[in-house]
């Protein structure tokens, strides 16, 4: 696929409500919400033309774990991330239309939803992330998992699928390719999921939106 978009196409106004809508009642029913090819095509367009032009330096080795206790391991997972925090125009252009998902969510799921982070991945050839959950139960912190992929004329033999399990059983409930433009959102503390070791450069951004954990002597800002 070429993805060359003209500008007439590019500012066509998109209408978010129908995604947003299908999201909040995949996730109301089944937990998860799995749409390929469903963002604006300005939102992808910008995404996508921005994530060519990082360079390596821009991603760093991810860590395991909270912020403060931010371990590096090698055999859980070997992408590199850069955090974005809105000082590009795409980056902007994400976080509000994040902002907006987080807010059509919080009106008809009553989530409670307070914050949003997220970064851009790199996963080189041979790269993955092993099983794990995005949050832990009793420690309600980040609530709803999100991921959007950035690689055009992504094949089966591409690898880099993102397996999604049922906490219980362990069983495998879908396996999703990495492909331009799709959407994957999940509760963050029900669902263990990994990435297959990908055999060519694999671009995403995964976010997390989190509740407010502020207490009486701790401040929660968002990010
Ligand atoms: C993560 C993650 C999934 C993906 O970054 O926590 O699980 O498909 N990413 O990139
Ligand atoms: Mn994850």
């Amino acid at each position: 696929m070429n993805v060359v978009f003209t500008e007439e196409f590019a500012s066509q106004q998109f209408d978010d409500e129908p995604l947003f809508e299908l999201m909040a009642t995949n996730i109301a029913h089944q937990g998860y919400s799995i749409h390929p090819n469903a963002l604006p095509p300005s939102l992808l367009n910008n995404l996508y033309q921005y994530v060519q032009t990082m360079s390596d330096g821009q991603f760093k080795r991810a860590g395991i774990g909270r912020e403060d206790n931010l371990m590096l391991n090698n055999f859980v997972r070997k992408d590199e991330v850069c955090w974005i925090n809105g000082e590009s125009d795409a980056g902007k252009i994400w976080l509000d239309w994040s902002a907006s998902l987080q807010r059509y969510l919080n009106q008809h799921l009553f989530l409670g939803l307070f914050s949003f982070e997220s970064h851009f991945a790199h996963y080189s050839p041979g790269d993955y992330y092993k099983k794990h959950k995005d949050a832990f139960k009793g420690e309600a912190n980040r609530v709803l998992s999100l991921v959007v992929y950035l690689n055009s004329d992504w094949l089966q033999e591409d690898g880099g699928e993102l397996v999604i399990y049922q906490d219980e059983t362990q069983e495998e409930i879908v396996k999703v390719m990495p492909s331009f433009g799709t959407i994957v959102a999940f509760l963050s503390e029900e669902f263990p999921h990994e990435v297959l070791p990908a055999h060519r450069d694999r671009y995403s951004i995964a976010g997390w939106f989190r509740v407010n954990t502020s207490g009486i002597d701790k401040v929660d800002p968002p990010r």
